[in-house]
């Protein structure tokens, strides 16, 4: 890519075949770091994601006293100082657009010795942190914010473990109390209303830390020292989305993003592409350092639309703008409900993808949890925006691909923030989709 350019610009007409991996886990990456930081000795990553959300966390654990060692982009080592070991930051700490890395550090900062502030992007300081610093403050945690949002100033406090009872599934939430239940006098429980992601406590158990779950309830009792990670992370299924939904939409012969991870908290897309009569077959199914990973297949296929909701969204969460996309391709009424989630991502995902796809010419139903979107219908190409908001930006271009002429995105370089190499990624598979430096 050219480093300046944050256009893309997608001709439509080319049939997707071929294999590629996409970049690791988000969500992995960000663990590996927070949680490396506070075991006992030197953690190690390979397949990290070097993008711009986890390279914000990578400079916040930096600034707390933390060595990491980079051998390549995605070759890290993490040389934790135990939970004990985190030293006061001397500036804010910059979360930049990266809700996860804010959410997951606030716990583990509420409960440290010194104090802290942690602050982000404009677009972060819109998003609200009350659903983490609420709980947090209830355990003792002395917390000083704006208006429920970011910049959030820490002083020092003593946590007190409890129960919490979620009234939106996240697991960003869930994972920042649980952090900050390694810093309580006691047990911290977490019951969230429905299956989010579950990579903190597979992590957290790996490195020895006391956690049992029971349904979509999480308890952490403190005390045993973390052990350090050794860790392969899989390709991130929510970047193999994109490719995915494309190849569906525009395959040409079999497309195969190898070593994804399958963890079932995350592939709630899987089951409703299968539903719209669009199956991904997985293959070479095995266990990663306690994540299931796979092999994802996938060929063109005539989509019919489909309901979704229930415990369905937080398995699908960030795959909305894709799944937006393929709807407006499928036969029949696709109908999304219980998603107001959407509403408080990056961006309003319901708000800014209903408007941009009208560019091209769509139809959507807005509604306040979610969308309803009757189709086939027919995109035109247009100058669309991506809004700052990377899955908003890759979602516009794979519309661009079943749209009739030229599409260009403007605003996409945050496609970085999750999936570096995406534009090369879908041209390896023959898509017609470039960088420019539209003006
Ligand atoms: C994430 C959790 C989800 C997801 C985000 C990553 C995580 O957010 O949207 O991209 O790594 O824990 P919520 O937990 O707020 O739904």
């Amino acid at each position: 890519m050219n480093g300046a350019s944050t256009t893309i610009r997608v001709r439509p007409g080319a049939a997707l075949r071929g294999a590629v991996r996409v970049p690791g886990d988000k969500s992995l990456s960000h663990r590996a770091l927070i949680l490396g930081a506070l075991a006992e000795g030197a953690s190690h990553a390979r397949g990290w994601l070097p993008a711009g959300d986890t390279l914000a966390t990578l400079g916040c654990v930096r600034a707390l006293g933390i060595a990491v060692e980079q051998e390549d982009a995605t070759t890290l080592t993490v040389h934790g100082r135990g939970l004990g070991g985190l030293r006061a930051p001397t500036a804010p700490l910059d979360c930049g657009h990266a809700g996860t890395a804010m959410r997951l550090l606030v716990g583990v900062l509420a409960g440290q010795p010194f104090a802290s502030t942690l602050d982000g992007s404009a677009q972060l300081r819109r998003r609200p942190m009350r659903r983490i610093t609420g709980p947090l403050r209830q355990m003792g945690a002395q917390i000083a914010d704006t208006d429920g949002r970011a910049p959030l100033h820490f002083r020092p406090a003593a946590l007190r473990g409890m129960a919490h009872t979620l009234p939106v599934a996240s697991a960003q939430v869930k994972s920042g109390l649980l952090l900050a239940g390694l810093f309580a006098d006691g047990p911290t429980t977490v019951t969230e209303p429905g299956p989010a992601r579950d990579h903190t406590e597979r992590m957290l158990r790996a490195m020895g830390a006391g956690v049992t779950t029971d349904g979509f309830s999480a308890t952490l009792t403190p005390g045993p020292a973390l052990r350090p990670l050794d860790l392969t992370v899989p390709g991130d299924l929510s970047s193999a989305a994109f490719v995915l939904a494309a190849a569906l939409l525009v395959g040409g012969g079999e497309v195969r993003v190898n070593s994804v991870g399958v963890n079932p908290t995350r592939t709630g897309l899987l089951d409703i592409l299968a539903a719209m009569g669009g199956p991904v077959t997985g293959e070479r199914e095995r266990l990663e350092g306690g994540e299931p990973v796979a092999d994802l297949l996938v060929r063109r296929a005539d989509l019919r639309g489909t309901e979704v909701g229930g415990d369905l969204i937080v398995r699908a969460i960030d795959e909305f703008p894709a799944l937006m996309v393929l709807a407006t391709q499928a036969a029949g009424e696709t109908v999304v409900r219980d998603a107001a989630e959407l509403r408080v991502k990056e961006t309003d995902r319901i708000a800014v993808m209903a408007g941009e796809l009208r560019k091209l010419g769509a139809q959507i139903d807005e509604r306040p949890d979610g969308f309803r979107i009757v189709g086939p219908q027919r995109l035109r190409g247009a100058v669309v925006q991506g809004h700052d908001d990377h899955r908003v930006a890759m979602a516009l271009t794979v519309a661009g691909l079943v749209a009739d002429g030229e599409t260009v995105i403007e605003d996409a370089a945050c496609a970085h923030d999750s999936f570096p190499g995406f534009v090369e990624t879908m041209q390896a598979l023959g898509a017609e989709m470039d960088w420019c430096d539209h003006d």
